[in-house]
């Protein structure tokens, strides 16, 4: 089945035939210290929970190739957050059943101490909620014999899908939300009611969405992969925006919830870049909101068959709210264990149209924390991944007529199967403040988060060997920088 995620650079199994043999650590655009699967094709992450100490990571996966198709639940554990062990599949289609056609996204909750799975079921058209438990290590899962749980869709609305599940608990009663879109109104998501997990009472759509609006961000016709979570003394409802069979980019709405309806107050894009989509969060047993998004590539359909692996999870990111309402976000401080030889400077000046070249500096796996006065510049930041004839270089920096950060991989590579874009996002920056980007350099991975509110993911693909410089630059008027460090990150 062809999924809904339909842009240029999903592979599927139509383009199977061509896929050379996979050769996953041949390719110099493999991520170090971002977690994927050894081989093959990964997206979203499924089931994020703290069981007793242990992170487990699930996540959809193709064991067939590296394009979408034949999707089975992957599994991974980790105690530190950083390091991850691959388990066998936790779960994989059963022929000529409910999901023969796909074991797509859900979450796992526990049900009194009974570790619970609740996923959706594919079987050619049609998609619902299943569930299965698994053993007290998580490792083996059996399916419920009443699968699917939810017969059908409700009748009354005219839906566009119905597909993810984010299910908590609230007393003794279970709430699971479910991903969809009211046919020319907006996405939503369908609330539902239960005791045991398996018997559910349909209520009414927690919160619908209007796809007129475009301000301050335009959520589509549907929404996959919801999850819903207090924060602070809030209500987040996390949503990755589907429309016209394009996967757009995931949303959050931060609000009230009250009498089992949500009401925004907030809401904006959670990464502005091309390449995060369908995010899902866990709570840590230190009360930490922890988020993981499925990093899609931006390398020709050949590119990643040819590679053999497509997909890397981000790093993860901690969630926390800010005063006005809106997500703080940043990554989570336990990746500084990766941090090696250590690279610094501080108060240098920037003259305009004339970059500062760091040869001690260079690198494809990197973090870097930048911070800079802005003063007359109308840019200033980072070029990265850069030839030494400048004829490959990403840059990154601060727009400041525009108050945006950008990412623009317009010049990143040479090669014409790679598609990086310019990705811009608002960034506010108060009189006298300074801006920080810390960035996150993985191979083809730039992630960035900017003053801990704005961040932008996207996927670089340099040809050029020794495409490794870093520079400092300031356009339009000088800028001085403040602070500068850049580690060599260990790969995990
Ligand atoms: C999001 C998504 C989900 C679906 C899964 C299938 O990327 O389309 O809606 O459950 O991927 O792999």
């Amino acid at each position: 089945m062809q999924p809904d995620n339909a842009t240029n650079f999903i592979p599927t199994v139509a383009d199977h035939a061509s896929a050379a043999q996979a050769r996953p650590d041949g390719d110099p655009h493999r991520p170090r210290f971002h977690f994927l699967p050894p081989a093959n094709w990964m997206n979203d992450p499924n089931g994020l929970i703290q069981w007793q100490g242990t992170y487990h990571m699930f996540y959809q996966y193709n064991p067939n190739g590296p394009f979408w198709g034949t999707i089975e639940w992957g599994h991974a554990i980790s105690t530190d957050l950083i390091h991850w062990t691959h388990l066998p599949i936790a779960l994989a289609p059963t022929p000529a059943s409910y999901d023969s056609d796909g074991c797509f996204s859900g979450c796992v909750v526990d049900h009194d101490g009974v570790p619970t799975i609740i996923y959706t079921g594919v079987q050619r058209e049609e998609q619902l909620p299943c569930v299965a438990t698994g053993d007290a290590e998580l490792r083996t899962w059996q399916k419920y014999s009443g699968n699917p749980i939810i017969a059908a869709p409700p009748e009354d609305l005219d839906l566009v899908a119905f597909r993810d599940h984010t299910v908590w608990k609230e007393g003794d009663t279970w709430y699971q939300g479910i991903g969809s879109g009211i046919l020319h109104i907006g996405g939503t998501v369908l609330l539902y009611r239960s005791s045991d997990l398996r018997h559910w009472e349909y209520l009414h759509p927690l919160y619908v969405g209007d796809q007129s609006q475009l301000q301050p961000v335009w959520t589509g016709s549907m929404w996959e992969c919801p999850d819903f979570f207090p924060l602070g003394d809030r209500h987040v409802l996390v949503v990755s925006v589907w429309n016209n069979h394009r996967t757009l980019y995931p949303v959050y709405f931060v609000g009230t919830y009250a009498d089992h309806r949500f009401t925004p107050e907030a809401g904006q894009r959670i990464d502005f870049g091309d390449s995060f989509y369908a995010p899902q969060t866990l709570r840590d047993t230190a009360g930490r909101r922890i988020m993981w998004g499925w990093l899609r590539e931006e390398r020709d359909v050949e590119a990643q068959l040819a590679a053999g692996w497509s997909g890397v999870m981000s790093l993860p990111r901690i969630l926390a709210l800010r005063p006005d309402g809106t997500l703080d976000i940043r990554p989570a401080p336990e990746l500084a264990r990766l941090r090696g030889r250590r690279y610094h400077l501080q108060d240098r000046d920037l003259a305009p149209e004339s970059p500062v070249d760091l040869p001690e500096a260079r690198g494809d796996c990197l973090e870097i924390v930048a911070e800079f006065a802005v003063g007359d510049a109308t840019q200033v930041g980072l070029l990265l991944r850069r030839a030494p004839q400048q004829e490959e270089e990403t840059r990154v920096y601060y727009d400041s007529p525009g108050r945006q950060v950008v990412v623009d991989g317009r010049r990143a590579s040479l090669s014409t199967a790679a598609h990086s874009g310019e990705a811009r996002g608002p960034l506010a920056v108060a009189q006298g403040e300074t801006v920080r980007l810390h960035i996150f350099l993985d191979c083809s991975v730039v992630e960035v988060f900017a003053n801990e509110q704005t961040c932008i993911t996207e996927r670089i693909y340099p040809t050029h060997p020794d495409s490794l410089g870093i520079a400092l630059f300031a356009r339009g008027g000088p800028a001085r920088l403040t602070t500068l460090d850049v580690w060599d990150m260990a790969a995990i």
